[in-house]
């Protein structure tokens, strides 16, 4: 079979966040499960330069507002799967944040950008680019590749499938009404049962309206999202699409992240000889500046700073946490707020505290690796990538019970614990008291070694893996090219 998949972001070579972990381990895990696997991603700079012997696909002419548009083929630098790259220099050569400009807003042609790459995926799955290749389905991530399926809805004759996965509900890529005539689809589908979203283009209702089968990256997320409090307004179009909706979980790259391997930690270990990580957390403390006390169960946090992530809530239990004789060291970027109080913080409390603003890959392995407790306490999380990496370093997640939280982390109940099940703490009131009773019972296991050590092996030893994943997806695409065939397209037809 053959996939595309399309995407905005691909670990190593652009990343604001997971969507680019998975879009760098997804494609390889479905190759080697036999499929014939694409990427075809926006030709930022780093992207742009990461291209080796690429070959002129097509000349896509002027579009969207750039003169000139060529789709390339290659091979991109550090990543296994090959690529189609959409080289737009006036759209996409910008240094920086692939959707925020240096004055921390939207782009302000970000319609426009990411039209172009749902364009380019329906054009090449009608097999109008490639005379080489097309693909079979054609798998869209996040709202910036959503529009594909519309323009797919618009090719009635394409065989091709597609699936779209929502990896955050809450990002929508919503635009002016008035700007859909830029879009070059048909006015059949703006209205309040195709891709208008009060008032607004939703690039995101394009994605859920017509793919012909949507994932989300965990059954639990699957479930909340057909709910009013988690559906973000669009919990009525989920519903909609009933048993269309799937949810599969996201693996973790044991290439990348691998105590036993990473060369960016200051001593590998693995689940038999735990003694690196100890040294983990003293190289830890060092480089964060807190006091080199092996005895003071250390709290780590690498996250975006957004309220998505619920760390106001830890803002919270803090003073807990000191009173404990706990340390935190914080790494993240985003809101002023929420740096400025963890700030404060670290500057209060100097020995206890420490915080890195800003987005540093190895550091955030040496985070994962010396932390004793992974703290992730979001309001809502599709999956979260945070705390799998955490049960794989041997770094108990501390999180709340929601989405992909509740399915990857077994609190430790005395049941859990009896039947050594156990693999980290769950909360699930989104209030400071609650955080701070599952701190409390952390505390109390990490006073008991033996207890402790046993719950770390039972965290090493999952397996949430890109393998079982893919096979998940592979699956489903199969079922998507069924519904393909049997259903013809509706094109938003009134
Ligand atoms: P989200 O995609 O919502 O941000 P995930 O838990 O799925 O949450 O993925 C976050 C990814 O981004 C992880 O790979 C995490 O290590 C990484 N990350 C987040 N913030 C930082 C940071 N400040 N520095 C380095 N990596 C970060
Ligand atoms: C999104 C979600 C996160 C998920 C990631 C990868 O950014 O916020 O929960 O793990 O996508 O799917």
């Amino acid at each position: 079979m053959r996939v595309l998949q399309v995407a905005a972001e691909v670990f190593p070579l652009v990343k604001t966040g997971g969507l680019a972990d998975v879009l760098g381990a997804l494609p390889q895990a479905l190759a080697t499960c036999g499929a014939d696997v694409q990427l075809l991603l926006p030709g930022f700079p780093a992207v742009g330069d990461a291209l080796g012997g690429a070959r002129t696909v097509a000349r896509l002419g002027p579009l969207f507002g750039a003169a000139r548009v060529d789709l390339l083929h290659g091979r991109l630098q550090g990543l296994d799967t090959p690529a189609y790259v959409i080289d737009a220099p006036y759209l996409y050569r910008r240094d920086g944040n692939p959707y925020l400009g240096p004055d921390g807003h939207d782009w302000p042609d970000n319609l426009q950008r990411f039209a172009l790459l749902g364009w380019a995926a329906a054009h090449l799955a009608a097999g109008e680019l490639d005379p080489d290749w097309h693909p079979d389905i054609v798998h869209a991530h996040d709202w910036h590749a959503a529009l594909a399926c519309a323009y797919l809805a618009m090719h009635p004759t394409t065989p091709a499938g597609s699936v779209f996965t929502v990896h955050n509900l809450a990002y929508q890529g919503l635009f002016p009404l008035g700007d859909f005539a830029l879009l070059g689809l048909s006015h059949r589908l703006l209205w309040p049962h195709g891709i208008e979203f009060h008032r607004q283009v939703s690039f995101m209702k394009a994605g859920l309206l017509y793919a012909d089968r949507i994932t989300t990256v965990s059954p639990t997320y699957a479930r909340e999202i057909a709910t009013p409090e988690f559906g973000c307004g669009l919990d009525g179009v989920l519903r909609d699409r009933g048993s269309d909706v799937r949810g599969i979980l996201n693996g973790v790259d044991r290439e990348v992240w691998n105590p036993a391997t990473d060369p960016w930690i200051a001593a590998r270990y693995d689940a038999t000889s735990l003694g690196g990580k100890a040294y983990c957390k003293a190289a830890l403390q060092r480089e964060f500046g807190l006091e080199a006390r092996a005895d003071a169960p250390l709290l780590g946090v690498v996250s975006r700073l957004t309220s998505q992530k619920g760390l106001d809530l830890l803002l919270g239990a803090l003073p807990a946490l000191l009173a404990r004789g706990g340390q935190l060291a914080v790494q993240g970027t985003g809101d002023d707020a929420l740096e400025q109080a963890f700030r404060r913080a670290a500057e209060q409390h100097p020995r206890q505290v420490a915080l890195h603003i800003g987005y540093d890959e190895p550091r955030a392995h040496r985070l994962v690796a010396g932390a004793d407790i992974i703290v992730v306490p979001s309001r809502f999380e599709p999956c979260g990538l945070t705390q799998m990496y955490g049960l794989r370093y041997g770094t108990l997640p501390l999180v709340r019970r929601v989405g992909g939280l509740a399915d990857t982390v077994v609190d430790a109940d005395p049941v859990a614990l009896a039947e050594d099940r156990a693999t980290g703490f769950v909360f699930d009131a989104a209030h400071p008291s609650a955080l701070e009773a599952a701190l409390a019972r952390a505390i109390a296991l990490y006073r008991e070694p033996a207890q402790w050590q046993r719950v770390v092996r039972r965290a090493m030893a999952q397996q949430f893996t890109w393998d079982a994943a893919a096979r998940q997806y592979l699956a489903l695409y199969d079922e998507a090219l069924r519904a393909r065939r049997e259903t013809p397209r509706k094109a938003g037809a009134r």
